[in-house]
């Protein structure tokens, strides 16, 4: 088969082999950013005399017709494509003729493809970004509807302590800030230009470096040429980043299917996010939320997956990177349908305050109860173990805290007095966590605030 590297080779690669090697069926994604990268290339090396400034023109207009080509889906792939890279510069050539050949002088696709790969990164990270934000605001417009609905809170799936359930969505809010922080530190990151470190060694050609990175919106150069080309931390700190977010999704998937069990009752999510059963009539499933943690899975063991290649490889470029698209690319796509698809379950569900009422048992006020021998004086280890017997006792009676007669407390201490009942109202039990970060009205309205300062700030 022709290629742009056959000179040196006597017979042609084996068929098998060659499919093998190709990756233009996964890399065909990078073609607008390759031809981005090709056209500063072609002004760096106008800059220096290595092409003529009528060349450079020549060049560059043939890239724009390229590009047409690729953004009108009229780019004929050719079965000689390798790779995007030598897709692009095959069309090139037979637009312009041979003067195309001059474009890769002082070029390596080892450099290309570490920088096609970062351009592509950054306008991916910008994309996953706007939908992190989008969704934040969900978390947030569903915090401020449901503001005054209390339910209990789980701690080892059994009822701990009342919260309101604006609290609990907004716990759910503050991970994606992490999320898009770390977002934000990796994209430095791939703001960092390989091309300038040709196949490994440098370029011979007085290139411009900083004059390139300016026209392709980079920050910063490579320092290292041999680091450069084999430099793939942005793809693993995006898949990272991926994993922990769908960790985080996972977690709330799990938290809603749970509460929209019969079981629970405490949502019903909306139709148009559900299923049903090709056998059971009655069925309205979870299917999308059930996918969202299935797929985080997946994205975890993507990053493994590359860790793993990059693990093996000693210096410089080696095929093996070439591994290291796919995952990325399935990451982004599955991480551009969870994010909006789980903002639509945020918005569509229901949510059902009394049930979420009805549940409570009042026993989830017992470290109340201790907290009220606290305030008489009481050392909490002390009134801890009071308020156990009183749990116990209550228990034994089939009754739970607040039946249990007053003569029975007082058989446990004397320090129970008559208005130890009043402890038995959960709005109270919410107002008095009014700690910065607790479940008050007040501190989660304090809360909806920097949340949504937060959202503003970005
Ligand atoms: N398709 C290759 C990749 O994705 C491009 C770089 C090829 N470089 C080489 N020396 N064969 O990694």
């Amino acid at each position: 088969m022709k290629n742009l590297w056959g000179g040196r080779f006597a017979s042609g690669v084996d068929p098998l082999a060659w499919q093998y090697n190709a990756s233009i069926a996964i890399d065909w994604r990078l073609a607008e950013v390759d031809i981005q990268g090709s056209i500063a290339w072609a002004k760096a090396l106008a800059q220096c005399d290595v092409l003529q400034q009528s060349e450079m023109d020549s060049i560059i207009e043939g890239l724009y017709a390229v590009l047409a080509e690729v953004q009108s889906d009229n780019f004929q792939l050719q079965p000689t494509d390798e790779d995007v890279h030598t897709a692009i510069e095959r069309r090139l050539t037979e637009i312009i003729g041979p003067l195309g050949g001059k474009l890769h002088t002082g070029r390596s696709r080892n450099d290309q493809v570490a920088s096609d790969f970062n351009l592509w990164l950054q306008l991916a990270i910008a994309q996953v970004d706007e939908f992190l934000r989008i969704l934040q605001t969900a978390l947030v417009d569903r915090a401020e509807k449901d503001m005054g609905i209390i339910l209990s809170g789980y701690t080892h799936l059994q009822q701990s302590q009342p919260i309101l359930l604006s609290h609990w969505w907004l716990s759910y809010f503050w991970p994606l800030v992490r999320d898009r922080q770390r977002l934000q530190e990796l994209k430095q990151r791939a703001s960092v230009l390989p091309l300038g470190s040709g196949a490994m060694a440098g370029t011979p050609y007085p290139i411009d470096r900083d004059f390139l990175a300016a026209e392709l919106g980079f920050s910063l150069v490579s320092p290292n040429s041999i680091d450069a080309v084999s430099n793939r931390d942005a793809a693993a700190e995006f898949l990272f980043f991926s994993a922990l977010l769908a960790v985080h999704l996972s977690k709330l998937s799990e938290g809603l299917i749970l509460y929209s069990t019969s079981e629970f009752g405490f949502i019903q999510l909306a139709d148009a996010y559900t299923t049903g059963s090709s056998l059971m009539p009655q069925k309205k499933n979870p299917d999308t939320l059930e996918l969202t943690r299935g797929k985080s899975g997946t994205i975890i063991g993507r990053l493994t997956g590359l860790l793993s290649t990059l693990k093996g490889l000693p210096s410089t470029y080696d095929k093996d990177l070439q591994e290291d698209k796919q995952p990325v690319f399935e990451t982004y796509d599955n991480l551009c349908m969870m994010l909006p698809v789980m903002t639509g379950v945020l918005e569509s569900l229901q949510v059902n305050a009394q049930r979420m009422q009805a549940n409570m048992n009042p026993s989830i006020l017992a470290t109340d109860l201790a907290d009220y021998l606290v305030a008489k004086g009481v050392p909490f280890r002390e009134a801890h173990a009071l308020v156990g017997q009183a749990v116990r006792l209550a228990e034994e009676q089939n009754l739970d805290l607040s039946q249990l007669p007053l003569k029975a407390y007082q058989t446990i201490s004397p320090m129970f007095k008559e208005e130890v009942y009043q402890v038995f109202c959960f709005e109270t039990a919410v107002e008095k966590k009014n700690s910065v970060g607790g479940t008050s009205s007040e501190a989660v309205s304090l809360q909806i605030n920097k949340a949504k300062q937060f959202i503003d700030s970005q």
